[in-house]
């Protein structure tokens, strides 16, 4: 890191109302992708709360292994935590993060939707994706590195995304701080991330639940290679969407392209 990085590093760290999450803060101009450089830098020991940010990534992740298009006018950031968890419970980092980014912009008067499992919608466009990915060794988890992606100040999209995809600028017609709208992410993240440590993971999930717009929907699942159809029944505790097909069965889906049946 340069020096007006380690600049950036510390203004952003000092302007943080948590606890934990950015007691360390990683600035970059550019790099291959804030989630590769917080993994590698949890695999060599990172405290948990650990945060990378940068302008711009040129190889930024997707998930289902697409590439995330993040040019210098978006947010983009990882978080590093080492909750002693079961794994089958790391599904709440995802739940954590996505309601600290809804409720973020409901501060700013946007009111999105979420869209199971980790896409934030506003008028049904993809505003921030999320990326959460575990490091685990004999069954224990080690760390999971949480990666979320904000399109905040772009105007205009490249054309394969310009129908799928919105800024908080189309929204608001203004540009946002990209740093005040990262402490306040990280103010609510921190503050679910305790709720969850505390227990409290039944009314996080109900919370999640509420605000998730494909329930109760006529939906497609895309999952392993296939196409379901059905009805969007519940969540499951563990986080698997629960769908009543067509047949009437019952499949639950722990990740999935989803869409609403028109
Ligand atoms: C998705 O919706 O496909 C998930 C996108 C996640 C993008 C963020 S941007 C910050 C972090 N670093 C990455 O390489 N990916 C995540």
């Amino acid at each position: 890191m340069g020096n007006k990085n380690l600049i950036l590093a510390e203004e952003i760290k000092d302007s943080l109302e948590t606890e934990i999450i950015g007691k360390k803060v990683y600035y970059y101009s550019q790099v291959n992708s804030t989630n590769k450089i917080a993994s590698e830098l949890a695999a060599y020991g990172a405290n948990e709360g650990t945060v990378v940010i940068a302008e711009r990534q040129v190889s930024g992740r997707g998930r289902r292994g697409r590439v995330w298009h993040s040019s210098d006018k978006g947010l983009w950031f990882s978080v590093i935590l080492r909750p002693e968890i079961k794994i089958s419970e790391s599904h709440f980092l995802i739940i954590n993060a996505s309601l600290a980014v809804y409720y973020a912009l409901k501060s700013y008067g946007i009111e999105t939707e979420i869209k199971w499992p980790n896409d934030i919608l506003y008028k049904n466009k993809k505003v921030c994706g999320i990326l959460s990915e575990m490091n685990s060794s004999s069954g224990n988890l080690n760390y999971i590195v949480t990666g979320i992606g904000i399109n905040v100040n772009q105007k205009k999209f490249p054309d394969e995304l310009k129908d799928k995809a919105v800024s908080l600028y189309n929204i608001q017609g203004a540009k946002i701080d990209k740093f005040e709208l990262l402490t306040d992410i990280l103010f609510y993240f921190e503050n679910f991330y305790f709720k969850f440590l505390n227990g409290e993971n039944e009314k996080l999930l109900e919370e999640w639940k509420s605000k998730i717009s494909l329930l109760g929907k006529e939906i497609i699942v895309k999952s392993d290679g296939k196409e379901y159809f059905g009805k969007a029944v519940d969540i499951a505790k563990d986080g698997r969407l629960i769908l009543l097909t067509n047949k009437s069965e019952t499949k639950k889906f722990w990740a999935g392209d989803t869409s609403i049946r028109k």
